[in-house]
């Protein structure tokens, strides 16, 4: 289980929530340009979107979305489920979770550029990986059950 947040950390990603999500097209967008430079990610969507035709940007914008609940994760609950289904449904996996760190932070910087520093990164870095363990903990979980 993660060691819960520091209050520092959600003060931090509570009061920046609301920039992020008024630029988030332009950070999922960026996200995404950051993401797919990894043909084996690339390919996780691709046929997910031929599944279902369903847009890869909810992902970047649950993840803003998430931030304004971050003190309060018990309302995130019923999303964390259904994540975890579709994550499972299009064969995410564990190791696949540092690419999207490693796109988003960065695309949050690109977008921002100087309103944002490394305190703030961190602080979603933190928070992206508090979610990211809940998820991946769920989705072994559905892993075990149907192996
Ligand atoms: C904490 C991190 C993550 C969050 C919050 C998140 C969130 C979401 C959400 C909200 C959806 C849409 C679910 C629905 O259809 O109702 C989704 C789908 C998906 N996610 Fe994630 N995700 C995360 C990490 C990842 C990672 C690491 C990958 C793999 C690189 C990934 C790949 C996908 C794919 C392939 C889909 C299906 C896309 C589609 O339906 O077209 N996600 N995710």
């Amino acid at each position: 289980m993660a060691e819960p947040l520091s209050p520092e950390t959600i003060a931090i990603v509570k009061a920046t929530a609301p920039v992020l999500q008024k630029h988030g097209l332009e950070i999922t967008t960026r996200m995404y340009e950051r993401l797919f430079v990894d043909p084996e990610i690339k390919a996780l969507f691709d046929q997910a979107e031929q599944a279902s035709g369903a847009q890869p940007k909810r992902l970047a914008a649950a993840i803003l979305a998430y931030a304004k609940n971050v003190d309060n994760l018990a309302a995130f609950g019923p999303s964390v489920e259904r994540m975890a289904e579709r994550h499972v449904a299009t064969h995410v996996k564990p190791e696949h979770y540092p690419a999207v760190a490693n796109a988003l932070l960065p695309a949050i910087k690109d977008v921002l550029g100087d309103a944002v520093d490394q305190r703030i990164l961190d602080a979603w870095g933190e928070a992206y990986w508090f979610l990211a363990d809940i998820m991946i903990g769920r989705e072994t979980q559905i892993y075990d059950q149907a192996a």
